[in-house]
């Protein structure tokens, strides 16, 4: 069998813990990933106590106490704590979602937080999105029409087709499905992965936009949608619930049937 070894200045150490006060009472220990390339030392995994009868309910309430009462320097993205903003994306005991819709007592035994998986890391749990947001401007991400808008009226669209976009338009693009799709891991630079080819999907659907044939052009290729391999873990992870493995199969089909 193969053996696989992080490079050892890759290797996770224990780091500091912080025990909590003697008279909390209902205490949770948030094992935390800690890195920040300008140090140049190893990754470390902090141990942060809680009492959770002074804490909210969320992983996201957690890590706000902790980085507020205990250690300022811990980093993560967060803004609007309420599912909407899809900045507060993290792995949270083996699952990539999101901190904010994230109940503690969801969590069994300590609660494990690291980083998006297989992403370059900028500090601590704060991971390199700069080639997933090209990757999405490269699908062009916006209505795109060839005929002028109507004189009087917007660029009007039938219940049933507006409905076509329920499970996509809610997207919030936080990235935790394409962070779980091994084809992502392996071809992240080339495969544009499931988050960005559901925003690619989004608009091919819509019955306003006047660029599908396009669309589909720029998608049919081997590696920007090909190499999605029916996995699933997108589908099973997304916090929200969407289905971007099934926008991908409606992208494939609308392939073979145009041919
Ligand atoms: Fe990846 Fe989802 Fe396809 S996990 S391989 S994008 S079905
Ligand atoms: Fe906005 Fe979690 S803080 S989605």
């Amino acid at each position: 069998m193969a053996e696989f070894t992080l490079p050892a200045n890759s290797k996770v150490k224990i780091g500091d813990t912080h025990k909590a006060s003697g008279d909390a009472k209902r205490v949770r220990a948030f094992k935390i990933y800690r890195y920040d390339p300008d140090k140049g030392e190893n990754p470390r995994l902090d141990t942060f106590e809680v009492d959770l009868d002074a804490c909210g309910p969320m992983v996201l309430d957690a890590l706000i106490k902790i980085k507020n009462e205990i250690d300022p320097s811990v980093t993560f993205r967060r803004s609007c704590r309420e599912g909407i903003c899809g900045s507060c994306s993290m792995n949270i005991d083996g699952t990539n979602t999101l901190a904010c819709l994230k109940p503690i007592d969801e969590v069994r035994g300590d609660v494990k937080i690291y980083p998006l998986p297989h992403m370059e890391v900028i500090k601590d749990l704060v991971p390199d999105l700069s080639t997933a947001y090209a990757q999405l401007a490269s699908v062009e991400p916006w209505l795109k029409t060839k005929t002028p808008p109507p004189p009087t009226t917007e660029r009007l669209q039938s219940i049933e087709d507006r409905e076509k976009l329920d499970g996509m338009w809610e997207c919030v693009l936080c990235f935790s499905c394409s962070t779980s799709c091994p084809s992502y891991w392996w071809n992240g630079e080339r495969y544009l992965g499931p988050a960005v080819l559901l925003q690619a999907y989004r608009w091919i659907a819509d019955s306003r936009d006047e660029y599908t044939g396009e669309r589909l052009d720029d998608l049919e290729d081997p590696f920007r949608l090909y190499r999605c391999h029916t996995i699933m873990n997108c589908t099973k992870t997304c916090p929200k619930g969407l289905n971007p493995a099934k926008a991908i199969a409606e992208i494939k089909k609308m392939l073979v049937m145009r041919r």
